[in-house]
């Protein structure tokens, strides 16, 4: 039986099969990716370069020699390994535990494909359970959250966290999420708010999600009719 680490690892690992000669690589954040950087640091001198999605991540990508490319000269993104904090069965997912949504978000929407890895625990039948983070603006805090109380949601000001991009995250409690898309495009409506973590619009396109029992599910997108 795995342990909680061993599964991010048999998860971060395995991504690495997905890298191609050549590829610009997105790198996601956190505990998860940090697997998949260990293992990119043996293909550096293969691929075209990395487009990190948080300073965090640049830090670790810099330590391994691994290219730093700037994305708005990299062009199109081939593929973006990059963890979740809840994943679903149609790949849309909750993410920002880390604070990085942003700049994660922009590099999804840049990439043709979208790797998500997991351990078991992240994936829901519903998403919702992880408090919903929500980057904002400092000046627009109190409005943000008077906008998300009227949405049924109770916001939670992470206190201590300043993102890269020198913005606040609330964190949203009890949402009902039944419709993903419609609820990002509705939080992000909110004047004020960068982006929020809820990634259906651009969901993943494969989930490798490890299991206790040490095996891994390889979870394709298509396979779901939206
Ligand atoms: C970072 O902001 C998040 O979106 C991470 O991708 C997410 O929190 C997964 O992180 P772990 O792999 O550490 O659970």
């Amino acid at each position: 039986m795995l342990n909680l680490e061993q599964m991010k690892q048999l998860a971060g690992e395995s991504a690495i099969k997905y890298i191609e000669d050549g590829m610009i690589v997105g790198v996601g954040t956190g505990s998860t990716v940090k697997y998949f950087i260990e293992k990119l640091a043996t293909r550096k001198n293969d691929i075209k370069g990395a487009i990190p999605s948080s300073e965090q991540t640049a830090t670790l990508l810099k330590q391994y020699n691994i290219p730093i490319l700037d994305l708005n000269s990299s062009g199109i993104i081939d593929i973006y390994v990059d963890g979740a904090d809840e994943i679903n069965h149609y790949l849309e997912m909750i993410k920002g535990g880390g604070a990085a949504l942003t700049r994660e978000k922009i590099i999804a929407a840049c990439a043709r494909k979208f790797i998500c890895i997991a351990d078991e625990s992240k994936y829901v039948v519903k998403l919702g359970t992880f408090p919903l983070p929500v980057e904002v603006i400092p000046m627009a805090r109190s409005y943000v959250a008077r906008e998300i109380l009227k949405l049924d949601g109770a916001p939670d000001f992470r206190t201590g966290v300043v993102t890269d991009n020198g913005n606040v995250i609330l964190d949203i409690h009890n949402l009902d999420i039944t419709q993903p898309m419609d609820l990002e495009a509705k939080i992000n409506n909110i004047v004020g708010v960068v982006t929020n973590g809820l990634f259906a619009k651009r969901g993943a396109d494969v989930l490798l999600l490890a299991k206790k029992d040490g095996s891994l599910d390889v979870i394709n997108g298509e396979t779901y009719v939206k």
